[in-house]
């Protein structure tokens, strides 16, 4: 298994790329699943869930043709196979984002409960229970969720929680069903509008896009789409939360700092000099050391559950003390446990992380337990004094394309050690 070895203390300074966002990609691919000619996706991360998801829609014999910059062309039009099986599953949790559309298109899914996780319990209640209220034949045995339906049919749906790849599930299967589907308190994090646009361009009739209630009036078939996923927000907002922790100045560019309202101003309270255009954000700490922020994390547009790992690293050495809720997740402070052996002052109380900075945290061996836990551990790292190894690093590969070589081209000292 690869690690990674950081040596702290480089300011990062520089200008990098933003890839396209990994939770729209993931859902877009799925919704290919939908069309009945090809659809051609562009600006898709190169990341390890994204393979995941391409190995689980080619199983079920979308043919699928990627070229040199990750453009993938896909036709689902000789489906055979309509099931997502365990093995994939375990690996990727929105392999289950495949249930609407094969429901909606084909009439029939197989496909896996997603277990437990790092992070919380993580149900998928509610993508059961809207579709069962859509005329689905839903039964769960034997760890599979077995759907069947002849045609779906519009139906009113509240859901209790706002879930984001549920909201993307029930949009998904209502864009076939007959008649129109009202999603209530439904997720509006941007990569759900950005499958509801692509939607619209394959054929689908969504109004409300961006808002709570969405109402989606089924059509008869769906067409391919050329679609470019928007930039991912939260690789965005992890370096500009690496610059602003070691002090640097640098730019991002091909990313949209509209997405970041939150962070960008949690950021601001820290002390950093923030500067945006359409398509660019630069950030200057102007080398001083970060304020305490407090966090609280909540759906879009409130601030991101999956920017909050890296907020309790940049706390860790900020000045002053901060506390961190986490709302969405129930099990989300793992990396805390981490920090804590770089030296970090964290306690932890239920949902609630209490943090007084320290000036310094030292190297140490530490070990990655999900994506963006992974993520606050290199950004410990950069500013930590000495070498810190991170093992388990396939964590990150799910979810930063090419972190190592982002990161050196801002000056940092880091590299991928291979076993
Ligand atoms: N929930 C239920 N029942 C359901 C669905 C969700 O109780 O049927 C609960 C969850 O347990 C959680 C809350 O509702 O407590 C919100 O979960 P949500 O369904 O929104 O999460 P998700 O759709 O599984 C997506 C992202 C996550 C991100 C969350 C929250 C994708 C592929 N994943 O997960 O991304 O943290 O929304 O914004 O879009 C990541 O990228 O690192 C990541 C974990």
């Amino acid at each position: 298994m690869d690690k990674l070895l950081i040596t702290g203390g480089i300011p990062l300074s520089g200008e990098i790329r933003i890839s396209g966002a990994k939770n729209a990609a993931l859902p877009i691919l799925a919704a290919t699943l939908l069309a009945e000619t090809s659809s051609y996706v562009n600006n898709v991360p190169h990341l390890q869930d994204v393979t995941t998801m391409m190995n689980l829609l080619g199983r079920m014999g979308v043919e699928l043709i990627v070229d040199e910059k990750l453009n993938i062309q896909a036709d689902s039009n000789r489906v055979h196979t309509f099931a997502a099986p365990y093995e994939l599953v375990k690996t990727m949790r929105a392999s289950v984002l495949v249930l609407g559309p094969l429901l909606a298109r084909f009439g029939e899914a197989h496909v896996s409960l997603p277990g437990g996780c790092a992070i919380g319990s993580r149900p998928v209640n509610l993508h059961i229970q809207g579709l069962t209220a859509m005329g689905a034949d839903i039964q769960v045995e034997n760890g599979y969720i077995s759907a069947k339906a002849k045609r779906l049919h519009g139906a009113k749906i509240f859901m209790d929680l706002v879930t984001v790849t549920g909201t993307e599930n029930l949009m998904m299967a209502a864009t076939l069903a007959e008649g129109t589907t009202i999603l209530e308190n439904a997720a509006r994090e941007p990569e759900v509008i950005d499958l509801a646009k692509c939607l619209i361009s394959m054929g689908a009739k969504i109004e409300g896009v961006g808002s709570d209630t969405l109402h989606i009036e089924g059509v008869e078939k769906l067409s391919g789409t050329h679609y470019s996923i928007l930039p991912d927000r939260i690789e965005t907002g992890t370096y500009l939360v690496a610059a602003a922790m070691t002090g640097g100045h640098i730019k991002l560019k091909d990313t949209d700092p509209s997405l970041l309202d939150a962070v960008l101003q949690k950021l601001t309270e820290i002390g950093a000099y923030i500067t945006t255009g359409d398509s660019w954000i630069e950030l200057d700490m102007r080398g001083q050391r970060p304020q305490a922020v407090d966090i609280y994390t909540s759906p879009y547009p409130a601030f991101p559950t999956d920017m909050q790992a890296q907020f309790t690293a940049l706390n860790s050495i900020a000045d002053g003390v901060a506390t961190i809720t986490e709302t969405v997740f129930e099990n989300r402070f793992m990396h805390a446990l981490e920090l804590q052996r770089m030296g970090a002052k964290i306690r932890l109380e239920g949902n609630m992380a209490i943090i007084k900075g320290v000036p310094r945290l030292q190297a140490a061996p530490v070990m990655a337990t999900d994506l963006r836990a992974s993520a606050s551990l290199v950004l410990a790292g950069l500013v930590a004094d000495g070498d810190t190894v991170i093992e388990r690093i396939y964590h990150i590969d799910r979810g930063y394309e090419r972190i190592e070589e982002k990161l050196s081209q801002l000056g940092a000292k880091i590299r991928r050690i291979r076993y």
